[in-house]
């Protein structure tokens, strides 16, 4: 079994939420993690929790151009990279006919190009070794219709879809890419979408047959399993983590 000692995880969108989960997880297992953000404070309060195997950089990976530096420094400080988490995402709840152009395209942007655009950024190191792990995450918006996330759900179908083409292409170089489908887990993007709207919450409780929210940790504990030697076999899955929300009746 290979080890997880000298490996080096990044984590987008580490400092909350799922993503600080998963960073936990790596770290209890002995990865070293780097965490990317935006929020100088809130990356130094996570990196402070995660310890002396965490590592934080800031980003706005709006900034397309700012990628191809972000990975630059990263390789520069920390020798290689061999897992990717691309967790980093936002979510707008409107209704269909209200969503402007601008907001559908600042969406995809961070949802979908941004991923792409970091993900093209870190093969390119990984083809080098032969090896890599790369991980996304969807949502229950791409196994079933959700209304009001028009955006969300291209975006989180788009990246579903993209998991697919890139492990195709890259699992014979020995890169494995999967992908995450989490339900509704207990994180502040949830609160949003589902604490002032009880019909919302009833109807996504009333159709997950384990009854009640995920924990951000069992996203991590699936992202672990995809990241590790454990998972050497598998790519170009959809894993739903979601309380069977996704085949709930
Ligand atoms: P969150 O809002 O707590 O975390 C998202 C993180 O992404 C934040 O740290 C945010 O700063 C970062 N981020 C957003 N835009 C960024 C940008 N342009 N540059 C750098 N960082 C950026 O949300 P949560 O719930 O932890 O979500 C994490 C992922 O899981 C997202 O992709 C979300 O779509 C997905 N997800 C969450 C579910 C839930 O129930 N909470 C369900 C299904 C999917």
């Amino acid at each position: 079994m290979e080890t997880n000692k000298n490996k080096v995880a990044i984590i987008t969108g580490g400092a909350s939420g799922i993503g600080f989960a998963i960073a936990e997880k790596f770290v209890q297992n002995n990865i070293k993690t780097i965490i990317v953000g935006r929020d100088q404070q809130k990356l130094g309060d996570a990196k402070n929790k995660l310890g002396e195997l965490c590592d934080s950089f800031s980003c706005d990976l709006n900034d397309l151009n700012e990628i191809p530096k972000l990975v630059s420094k990263i390789i520069s400080k920390h020798g290689q990279i061999d897992i990717l988490v691309n967790n980093a995402g936002i979510n707008m709840k409107k209704e269909f006919t209200e969503v402007t152009d601008e907001e559908f395209q600042k969406i995809l942007l961070t949802n979908v190009t941004a991923v792409f655009a970091l993900s093209r950024e870190v093969v390119k190191h990984m083809l080098q070794k032969g090896k890599g792990s790369i991980i996304n995450i969807s949502s229950m918006a791409s196994q079933y219709g959700i209304p009001k996330v028009i955006a969300y759900t291209a975006s989180k179908s788009a990246i579903e879809g993209m998991t697919r083409a890139m492990a195709v292409e890259l699992s014979p170089k020995g890169i494995r890419v999967n992908c995450i489908a989490p339900g509704f887990i207990a994180t502040d993007m949830s609160a949003k979408a589902l604490n002032k709207d009880p019909e919302r919450k009833n109807k996504v409780l009333g159709r997950t047959p384990m009854g009640e929210l995920g924990q951000p940790s069992d996203i991590g504990d699936a992202a672990l399993y995809l990241a590790n030697g454990e998972a050497k076999y598998v790519t170009g899955i959809v894993l739903p983590v979601d309380g069977g929300n996704s085949i709930g009746f």
